[in-house]
């Protein structure tokens, strides 16, 4: 891997790759932390005399170009924080956008419009992502791969445009692997991990890697229900993953063979319907009403997962315990939050989601050991999976 020291880039135009895909609403950013993230490496290229030409994706508009989907207010966020006017390409490739590459002068950047308005960078054929790579380097003489979040993704901006310019790691990327080098080779112990977030679909993989290498594992969140489901539990009309229940099943055997404590909740906050408003009752895990569906995990609960996490040398934490957007189902959130805020050694907080989490319910970046701006980067690279935009920068 080249570090980004090595690669040559005074007078140069630097193609940089971030991960610039913030919460919106209205056009609003919701949360800045990746843009913030981003900013290190944009200054370090700045200051060494580049011009930038930034690519970034928001959302999935998968090949279209949607309006709601632009990165234009991210333009106007990154020239405030940056204190300097960003040039917007309206387009991803094409006269224009070359053009206006072209023109830049050392100190200068121009984003490009979102990324994946272009079909062939997300494109299953490695054809059509060559021929938009191709594109895109001849609009630089350097590539530098920074978008963390994206990096478990084979798309063109990603993996295939690195190979054809000289390239390194921005300095997001090495900070990110080097947190989870040290998550993956020999953490201290007792080493935890906090999951929630929806879907167990997307953490299966994380799940079953992890159960070989950590002390505990809390579950909260949506993907709860799928557990209590395998062990035969009423679930009411709480999110579920029927197809799952297997194997489920299988990890919750697997975590008993291997001597992990595998928590799960005593409690939980129900309410009727999915809305700020439904009234919210506590009831055991063992005894959810057939007609009201699981929206937090109860006191008890957080105190439970509290007490593990704060026992815990290494920890890592990725999705909310509960719909933190709702302030009446935010309490589970708040408390393995502030649980995690109290860990004596290396904690955590992975994902886009988490991080925003954590920020909207009042805590600072600096109240924990690290936030991860990749929330399936992160999981992937925890699951010992190949990350196809680490391998590009030979890392
Ligand atoms: C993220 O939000 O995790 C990253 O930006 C990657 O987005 P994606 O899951 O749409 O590829």
């Amino acid at each position: 891997m080249a570090h980004l020291e090595e690669l040559e880039v005074k007078g140069k135009r630097v193609f940089l790759r971030c991960d610039l895909n913030v919460p919106l609403k209205d056009g609003v950013i919701k949360d800045d932390g990746r843009i913030r993230a981003s900013l290190p490496t944009i200054q370090y290229l700045l200051d060494q005399g580049a011009s930038l030409v930034i690519a970034a994706h928001l959302g999935r508009p998968k090949g279209e170009a949607k309006s709601e989907l632009s990165l234009a207010p991210v333009a106007v966020r990154l020239g405030e924080l940056l204190g300097m006017p960003i040039k917007f390409a309206t387009a991803v490739t094409g006269p224009e956008v070359t053009a206006a590459a072209n023109s830049l002068i050392p100190g200068e950047i121009l984003l490009l419009e979102n990324i994946r308005f272009s079909a062939a960078e997300t494109s299953k054929e490695e054809s059509e992502r060559a021929v938009l790579a191709s594109e895109l380097a001849k609009l630089a003489h350097a590539y530098v791969g920074d978008g963390f979040g994206a990096v478990h993704r084979k798309h063109a901006s990603v993996y295939d445009l690195p190979k054809l310019l000289p390239n390194a790691a921005g300095y997001l990327v090495s900070a990110e692997v080097e947190v989870l080098k040290k998550l993956t080779q020999n953490p201290d112990r007792p080493y935890g991990v906090v999951l929630g977030g929806a879907k167990v679909s997307d953490k299966i993989g994380v799940i079953a890697n992890l159960l070989e290498k950590v002390n505990v594992i809390a579950i909260g969140g949506g993907m709860l229900f799928t557990f209590l489901a395998a062990q035969g539990k009423e679930i009411g009309t709480s999110l579920v993953e029927v197809d799952l229940i297997p194997t489920v099943k299988e990890l919750l055997e697997r975590a008993k063979a291997n001597g992990v404590e595998l928590l799960l909740p005593t409690d939980i906050l129900v309410a009727p319907a999915f809305a700020a408003d439904s009234p919210a009752t506590l009831v055991s895990a063992d005894a959810i009403p057939a007609d009201q569906m699981g929206l937090d995990i109860g006191p008890e609960t957080a105190a439970a997962f509290a007490k593990a996490i704060t026992g815990c040398k290494t920890v890592f934490w990725n999705g909310p315990m509960g719909v933190f957007e709702f302030a009446a189902f935010s309490g589970g959130t708040k408390e393995v939050a502030s649980a995690l805020t109290k860990v004596a050694g290396l904690c955590v907080v992975g994902g886009g989601d988490s991080a925003a989490a954590v920020r909207a319910l009042g805590f600072a970046d600096s109240d924990f050991g690290y936030i991860s701006t990749g929330g399936g980067a992160s999981l992937e690279y925890l699951e010992g999976k190949e990350l196809p935009g680490l391998v590009a920068l030979g890392i």
